[in-house]
């Protein structure tokens, strides 16, 4: 059997924030039955576990490696080397700071601080009420335009710290198209 995209096996049909616990662990066991013969398919099983359960917590780790019939050890390994791979729970939305050099010395750096102090969490955390994940990114290629904010699928330049509450505020639970401010693409 030729598997295709993981991630679409993964996405068929699965309302994966709607099943139980007990239903996601059987949807991976359908895509890892799939791919527990191909070598080198570790990553592509964990990318649809996390697509299933939103992040890679130890029991499902320990599930993959049972079902692939390796170590732990080397899956918990895996999972912790690649930034796309996540841990812990991520918020509804992930707000990126450029830390990259160009970013840094224009702004970058009291652009986190304002975000660390607004949000009350450090770099890699998710809020409290799981809306917000802060992450730092090295260069996004738009150095011309430092400092740069990525808001999920959004890019804000030239970002000022004043302006980091009007980023936060698209992205809040109360947002609405009335009360949130037009897209930013430069915030000036
Ligand atoms: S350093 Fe931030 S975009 Fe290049």
């Amino acid at each position: 059997m030729t598997p295709g995209n993981p991630l679409k096996i993964a996405a068929q049909g699965c309302h994966c924030e709607e099943l139980s616990e007990e239903q996601k662990f059987e949807r991976l066991d359908e895509i890892l039955a799939i791919y527990r013969e191909q070598p080198g398919s570790l990553i592509n099983c964990l990318y649809v576990a996390q697509t299933i359960f939103g992040h890679l917590p130890d029991p499902v780790l320990a599930h993959v490696a049972r079902r692939l019939g390796v170590p732990t050890a080397r899956v918990t390994g895996v999972a912790s080397f690649y930034s796309f791979f996540s841990r812990q729970p991520r918020g509804r939305h992930t707000i990126k700071v450029c830390l990259g050099t160009a970013c840094y010395v224009r702004g970058g750096r009291e652009i986190m601080e304002v975000l660390v102090r607004d949000l009350g969490i450090k770099a890699g955390e998710t809020t409290e009420d799981g809306q917000y994940t802060l992450e730092v990114v090295r260069c996004v290629g738009a150095c011309a335009l430092a400092p740069v904010v990525l808001g999920d699928d959004e890019t804000f330049r030239r970002v000022r710290p004043t302006k980091v509450s009007e980023i936060l505020a698209r992205f809040a639970p109360s947002a609405t198209p009335s009360a949130a401010p037009a897209p930013v693409k430069e915030v000036v």
